[in-house]
């Protein structure tokens, strides 16, 4: 019940009732009050949580992996649908880690689930779940946003797409605020503009189907303000920054145990 699991809750229960929902987590002070807010029932321990489910998500750290597939070791069986979200352990691994017959899902969501707005690549192998189970499982992920099949190498390039690039997104609506207050806008106001057209130009990408530079060539008026930004922008080495950030998220994705 950490940040992913509690964002992936709020938007579950936008379509599944809390008695379809159990949840273990580390501190008492937690279980009570996400339990309280939200009537999903709290499980004394990892193992009485998998006991009492099906599918099974493990959203703790990479680094609590072996601890918590010792707790639940012996209540989960080849029935069970177990949901990764590490971006450090590839199915293979995890099957090795139960060392008994074990499904296992691979997921890689974004905080954004909190809100339904989750982007999620998933991988399996389809060879393993039957038809009703990829039912639930397609309706487990569109319940708190959109999601998409993905090979499993494309696992850590989703990580940095999705899964760790909403902090960029709000370092770069942050550095967008603090330059327009430094024109005077209010800070509020600010993140309202600034969030909006982050939502908008998302959308124009997406309904549009046209090329990012297209669109963006499309603000730029020849000798206008915008393409002043552009260059600016070139000039500090945006792109070559978002690239450098990229290839950093990219290449701890498989180090973390
Ligand atoms: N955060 C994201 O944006 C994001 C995006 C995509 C994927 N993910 C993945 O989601 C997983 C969880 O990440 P997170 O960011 O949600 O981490 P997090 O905020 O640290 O949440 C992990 C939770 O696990 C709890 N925990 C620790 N040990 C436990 C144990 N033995 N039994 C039960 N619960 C235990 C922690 O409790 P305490 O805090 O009390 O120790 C914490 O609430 C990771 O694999 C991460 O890569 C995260």
């Amino acid at each position: 019940m950490g940040n992913m699991g509690y964002a992936m809750l709020k938007g579950l229960l936008k379509t599944y009732a809390p008695s379809d929902i159990i949840f273990s987590c580390a501190t008492d002070k937690k279980r009570v009050a996400v339990s309280d807010e939200t009537g999903v029932t709290a499980a004394l321990g990892n193992a009485e949580c998998a006991n009492n489910a099906k599918y099974i998500i493990l959203a703790v750290k990479p680094q609590m992996y072996d601890t918590v597939i010792k707790n639940i070791i012996n209540v989960v069986s080849a029935n069970n649908v177990i949901i990764s979200l590490s971006p450090s352990h590839s199915v293979e691994e995890l099957k090795e880690k139960f060392d008994k017959p074990v499904r296992i899902v691979r997921a890689m969501p974004n905080t954004p689930a909190l809100l339904g707005e989750a982007m999620t690549g998933v991988y399996y192998d389809a060879l393993e779940f039957s038809f009703d189970e990829k039912e639930v499982l397609d309706s487990f992920f569109n319940s708190f946003g959109t999601y998409k099949i993905v090979d499993e190498k494309l696992m850590n390039a989703v990580t940095c797409a999705s899964g760790s690039s909403p902090a960029y997104v709000y370092m770069f609506i942050e550095a967008m605020a603090d330059a327009v207050v430094k024109h005077g806008m209010p800070r509020q106001t600010a993140y309202e503009f600034i969030a909006r057209t982050v939502i908008g130009a998302g959308k124009m990408v997406l309904e549009t189907k046209e090329h990012p530079g297209q669109l963006k060539d499309k603000v730029c008026s020849p000798g206008g303000t915008t393409i002043a930004g552009v260059a600016a922008l070139e000039e500090y080495g945006f792109r070559n920054a978002v690239i450098k950030a990229v290839d950093a998220c990219f290449d701890k994705c498989d180090g973390i145990k």
